[in-house]
C-alpha cells in the first residue's frame, strides 16, 4: 500500500512514470490558487499546533490533480502517504488492517471515495471522528464490540462527483477542495516543465499548441507531450517544432479544441440519431457504447465547460458551438 514516487521496481509502466513528473510541493504545483492558498494556511496551522490536518475532500473532474495534490499534501506536512481507493476496500477488515497500520499524523488517500461500501462508511465515521475503531468480533449471541485506539491521521479523499457522497460521510471532511480546470497559460507552463524534466527541447508555440488542445487537464497534457515526443524522436531531430507538434497532433486524432473520437462520436451521435437532442443520458451511451458513467465523469464535463453541451431536465442538447465546431449548418429550431 506504500506510496512508491520512485519505483524500485524494473517495470516501467506509464503510471510510474507519470508519478515521477509529478510536483512535490506546493510551490512547484502549478495552478489551483485558490486551493494552494488555503491549504498553505491549515497545513503551516497544524504544523505549528503539532496535529494532523484535518481531513481534506478533493473534488472535480478526473486529471485535475487530485492524487499529485495528496502527495503534495504528506510532503508539506512531512509524513507517510498511503494510498488506496473506494472500490479496493470490499470488507471491513480490509480498512481496519490500513487504519491500524497508520503511524501518527499520516495522510491516507482514498480515491474514488463515493465508491465505498456503505458498510465501510460507517466504519470510517468513528475513525475520522474520534480516531477510533469499533470492530465486532465473533458473530451471533457471543459477539461484541471492541473499540480500538488510532493515531491521529489525515483522510484525504477524491472524487469526480461530489454529490455522490453521502452527506454524513461529506459532513466529517474539515476541509472541502474543489479543483477547477487549468487555464491554457498554466497548462503551457506544466508542459514546459514537465519537457525540461524529459530533457525535451520545445517551442514556445508547441506548448502553446499542446496546452490548447489538453482540454482544461495536466494529466492529457502530459500524455499529448509524450506522444508528441515519440513522433519528434522518430520522425525529426528529438526537438518538438510547433509544426511537428501540429502534424502529430492530427495524427493522434486530436482537434484544435482538444476534442478527441470518441468526444466527436458523442456530439456527433447527438446531432445525427437524436437531432441535436434533448436526450437521456443512457440512451446516448446505449447508442454510441459508452458507459453512462464515463460519459458522466470523464467526457462530459469538460463539453458542458465549453458550452458544447447542455444538460436541460428532458436531457443533454449541443448547443450551435458544435454545428459550426463541425462545419455544419445550424438548424433553425
Ligand atoms: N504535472 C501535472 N500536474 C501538475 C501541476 N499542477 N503542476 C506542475 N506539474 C504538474
Amino acid at each position: 500500500m506504500e506510496e512508491r514516487v520512485v519505483s524500485g521496481e524494473s517495470e516501467w509502466n506509464e503510471e510510474s512514470f507519470e508519478l515521477s513528473l509529478r510536483p512535490q510541493s506546493i510551490k512547484q504545483y502549478i495552478g489551483q490558487d485558490k486551493v494552494k492558498q488555503n491549504l498553505e494556511v491549515f497545513i503551516e496551522a497544524a504544523k505549528m499546533r503539532e496535529e494532523a490536518l484535518d481531513h481534506v475532500l478533493l473534488y472535480g473532474p478526473p486529471g485535475l490533480g487530485k492524487t499529485t495534490l495528496a502527495a503534495v499534501i504528506a510532503n508539506e506536512m512531512g509524513v507517510s502517504l498511503r494510498t488506496t481507493s473506494g472500490p479496493a476496500i470490499e470488507r471491513p477488515g480490509d480498512l481496519a488492517a490500513i487504519l491500524t497500520a497508520l503511524e501518527p499524523g499520516d495522510v491516507l488517500f482514498i480515491d474514488e471515495i463515493h465508491r465505498l461500501p456503505r458498510a465501510i462508511e460507517e466504519i470510517l465515521y468513528p475513525a475520522m471522528e474520534d480516531f477510533c475503531l469499533d470492530i465486532v468480533i465473533g458473530n451471533g449471541p457471543s459477539a461484541r464490540s471492541v473499540r480500538l485506539d488510532l493515531p491521529p491521521f489525515t483522510l484525504v479523499g477524491a472524487t469526480t462527483r461530489a454529490g455522490a457522497l453521502s452527506a454524513p460521510l461529506r459532513d466529517r471532511f474539515g476541509v472541502l477542495c474543489r479543483l477547477e480546470y487549468y487555464t491554457e497559460e498554466q497548462l503551457k507552463e506544466i508542459v514546459i516543465r514537465t519537457a525540461a524534466i524529459l530533457s525535451t527541447k520545445i517551442d514556445s508555440l508547441a506548448s502553446e499548441e499542446l496546452a490548447r488542445r489538453s482540454r482544461g487537464t495536466p494529466r492529457i497534457a502530459n500524455r499529448l507531450l509524450r506522444r508528441v515526443r515519440d513522433f519528434a524522436q522518430v520522425k525529426a531531430n528529438g526537438e518538438i517544432s510547433t509544426a511537428l507538434a501540429q502534424e502529430s497532433l492530427e495524427l493522434l486524432q486530436v482537434d484544435k479544441l482538444g476534442l478527441d473520437h470518441i468526444d466527436h462520436k458523442l456530439l456527433k451521435g447527438i446531432i445525427q440519431r437524436f437531432n441535436g437532442g434533448p436526450v437521456g443520458l443512457d440512451t446516448i451511451a446505449a447508442s454510441i457504447g459508452e458507459e453512462s458513467h464515463t460519459i458522466e465523469d470523464v467526457y462530459e464535463p469538460y463539453l458542458l465547460q465549453i458550452g458544447f453541451i447542455q444538460r436541460t431536465p428532458r436531457g443533454r442538447m449541443v448547443t450551435n458551438l458544435v454545428y459550426e465546431h463541425f462545419n455544419l449548418e445550424t438548424p433553425s429550431k
